[in-house]
């Protein structure tokens, strides 16, 4: 029955949207200079990426299951915006409804921009951050011509976001030259009071973006579908886009999702050149049904109208009473905290009974390890069916917690192949909770140390080792600012479905601004990984992660651990065991047996003999992670060295740091 009247009322909507589709109007000599589009359907428009047309009218510019993705739909017609006969370029007017709706409800998926380009296409844009409007190089770049009006569910801090809720202008790139949040002024003929909107609430908004070219004004005004257009415009900027503006330019719609997939939908669009752009009208928009509970909960809408009112009295006066008392209940099991580093940087953030539910409520069963701060548990999300890991740190101090501020804020936005990604967080009480991308195949050292049945082979290992060596290169170089890892081992090296590496753990990871060193008084990391310095200066490198990296690259050539202890003396001093081989010149002997004779030499001698390298006692001997990973690519040379350069005091340095205490956090 319910299909039947959802079809009845799809044809009614394309009828509809058919009628007044596609009303463009021509004037002057042959340029169009307005048209309106209250619905798509049957528009002419051109469209790349995930832009897509439904049958319902609606214009999609993404596709809500896929992630990393761009949509573009641009009128096919350029517009004649710079006149030379004029002294100025044309004045413009627009106005859209549109709607955001993510995979997650509380999760973005970056924005959508209203965008004059001189091009349709923009398949240089990068998707996320980018909005699908520009790329690394073309970002801010004035041979851009482009100017944008960004409904921006991100922040991004590289292009001084404001806060994940935001419409800004855009000229030529994504760093905005007026911004505000994302608000409208509800009654702007009597105050001037603003209240805040959801850009990612699913519901349908409306924008009105003007430009004055005489004045060089641009207004951009918002509010929710069914409230008139305030008189107090959102952003009011002087800019002049004389420069910008081209002759021919084509307007339209740039769209980009991230980490998060989501839908973003344009409902309808007018636009006019040297005029005021048509008001649109709500009532023949199609219809945003895009949500499966919605059909359901107008049926039981309609349920609840049938019955009795008696008894829909007693019925409700009962469920209040028990609902109230469900709640307070609930309300205590599933509290949150929130504190003030958590509105600074706020991103992604899960609900504690989200992760509940997709960790069966913490259960034993779904431990996948223990970490150095707590147990990660193995989690389905029920909406998405998106598998996750779960990191749940107890902490017990303020301090602490100041730490995993910063983690949450520096690794929620580093994004790099080799890298687990952060998906979000939830706090609650002493709890803070990590989520990550779930890695199906675990992690390395349950390969290499024999735990599993299955070892690696030769060419999967010198994979995970120049993925690690990526990984860590950008930690180190590429991003904005250092990080240290501080923890590398073959234990925080995960594994994903096509066996590539990705480096874990960032929970010892603090920023650094590139250049400075490390000022922590306590020394952090695994015993066998830390750098002998490390337990004199208690001061974290780079070159103390090229240490642990070079205990890594020995682990996993030789399958054993750097420091294998017995009772309370060291046994093997992995180091010094490869280190000795070297000396006898038969360095090869060191390779894990299980590989038999199955690896490249060349290879694994590059690997042994930079292992040794990266593991020098002497921090300024250990190369950069740059040269190291032109060695492992074969782009340089390794350095020529002798067993002399290798001094075997590694093992009284590590006994020292036995003796010393430095703990072991695994
Ligand atoms: C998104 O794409 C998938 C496959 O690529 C398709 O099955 C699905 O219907 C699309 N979703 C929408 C809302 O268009
Ligand atoms: C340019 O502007 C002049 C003066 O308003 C007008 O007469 C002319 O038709 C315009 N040219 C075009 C191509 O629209
Ligand atoms: C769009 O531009 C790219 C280069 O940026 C080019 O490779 C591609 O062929 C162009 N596509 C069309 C349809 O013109
Ligand atoms: C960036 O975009 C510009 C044009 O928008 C294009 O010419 C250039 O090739 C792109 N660069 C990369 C690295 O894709
Ligand atoms: C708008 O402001 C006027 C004057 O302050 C007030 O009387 C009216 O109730 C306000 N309306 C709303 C909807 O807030
Ligand atoms: C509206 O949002 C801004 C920025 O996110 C915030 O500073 C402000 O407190 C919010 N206002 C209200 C009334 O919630
Ligand atoms: C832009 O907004 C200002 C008020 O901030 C208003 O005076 C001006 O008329 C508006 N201009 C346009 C083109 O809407
Ligand atoms: C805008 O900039 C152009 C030069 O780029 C200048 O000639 C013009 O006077 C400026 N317009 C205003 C209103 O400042």
């Amino acid at each position: 029955m319910f299909p039947m009247s959802l079809a009845l009322l799809l044809s009614i909507t394309k009828l509809l949207s058919f009628a007044t589709a596609a009303d463009v109007e021509a004037a002057g000599s042959s340029s169009v200079s307005r048209f309106v589009f209250n619905g798509f359907l049957g528009a002419n428009l051109n469209l790349n990426g995930a832009g897509e047309i439904l049958p319902s009218g609606l214009l999609q510019l993404t596709n809500n299951t896929h992630k990393q993705e761009v949509g573009h739909a641009f009128f096919p017609t350029p517009f004649l915006f710079l006149n030379s006969s004029l002294g100025e370029p044309s004045s413009f007017s627009t106005s859209f409804v549109f709607a955001i709706v993510p995979q997650y409800s509380d999760l973005s998926s970056e924005g959508i921009a209203f965008a004059v380009s001189p091009s349709v296409n923009l398949s240089a844009g990068l998707p996320s951050q980018h909005l699908g409007l520009f790329n690394l190089t073309s970002n801010g770049d004035a041979s851009n011509h482009i100017v944008a009006v960004e409904l921006d569910t991100t922040e991004s801090k590289e292009y001084g976001d404001i806060n994940d809720n935001h419409v800004g202008i855009d000229v030529n790139g994504l760093i905005s030259v007026a911004s505000m949040p994302a608000s409208f002024a509800p009654n702007s003929t009597f105050d001037s009071r603003f209240e805040n909107l959801s850009l990612i609430s699913g519901e349908p908004m409306r924008i009105w973006a003007e430009y004055d070219a005489k004045n060089i004004q641009f207004n951009v005004t918002l509010a929710p579908l069914h409230v008139k257009k305030p008189s107090l415009p959102l952003l009011s900027s002087k800019v002049n886009l004389s420069s910008v503006l081209l002759r021919d330019m084509y307007v339209g719609f740039s769209s980009s999702t991230g980490h998060a997939a989501g839908s973003h939908y344009i409902l309808g669009w007018s636009f006019a050149l040297n005029g005021k752009a048509e008001e649109l009208d709500p009532s023949q928009l199609p219809t945003l049904t895009i949500t499966e509970e919605d059909p359901a909960s107008a049926k039981k809408t309609k349920y609840w109208a049938i019955l009795f009112p008696i008894a829909v009295v007693v019925l409700l006066v009962t469920i209040s009473i028990i609902i109230v008392f469900v709640l307070s209940k609930r309300k205590r099991k599933y509290a949150e905290v929130i504190e003030e580093w958590e509105a600074e940087y706020g991103p992604h953030r899960f609900s504690y009974r989200t992760l509940y539910k997709a960790t069966g409520g913490f259960s034993n069963d779904n431990i996948l390890g223990n970490g150095g701060f707590g147990e990660v548990y193995k989690g389905l999300l029920s909406k998405s069916k998106q598998e996750i890991a779960v990191k749940r740190i107890s902490h017990d101090s303020k301090q602490g917690m100041k730490e995993f501020g910063a983690e949450i804020a520096s690794i929620g936005r580093l994004r790099h192949r080799n890298l687990v990604q952060l998906l979000g967080y939830c706090r609650r009480r002493g709890k803070l909770m990590l989520v990550y991308e779930f890695m199906p195949n675990g992690s390395l050292d349950k390969y290499i140390f024999g735990r599993v049945e299955q070892s690696l082979s030769w060419k999967q290992r010198f994979n995970i080792i120049k993925d690690i060596a990526a990984g860590l290169l950008y930690l180190h170089e590429e991003w904005e600012q250092v990080v240290l890892h501080r923890d590398i081992k073959a234990s925080n090296v995960l594994i994903d479905a096509e066996f590539n590496g990705k480096l874990g753990d960032f929970g010892l990871a603090r920023l650094h601004d590139r250049g400075e060193t490390g000022e922590t008084t306590r020394v952090m990391g695994t015993f066998g990984y830390l750098a002998p310095e490390l337990s004199r200066t208690g001061k974290s490198t780079r070159s103390s992660d090229v240490y642990a990296f070079g205990a890594f690259l020995l682990e996993v050539a030789c399958g054993k651990r750097p420091v294998e202890l017995r009772g309370c003396g060291v046994e093997l001093v992995l180091v010094d065991w490869v280190t000795e081989f070297l000396r006898r010149g038969e360095l090869m002997e060191a390779m894990d047996r299980r590989l038999g004779e199955d690896f490249v030499l060349e290879e694994a001698e590059m690997v042994l003999r930079l292992g040794l390298i990266c593991s020098h006692p002497v921090a300024e001997a250990r190369p950069g992670m740059r040269q190291v990973a032109h060695y492992l690519q074969g782009e340089a040379p390794l350095p020529d060295m002798t067993p002399e350069d290798f001094p075997l005091f590694q093992s009284a340095s590590i006994r020292n740091a036995l003796v010393v205490g430095v703990s072991s956090s695994d």
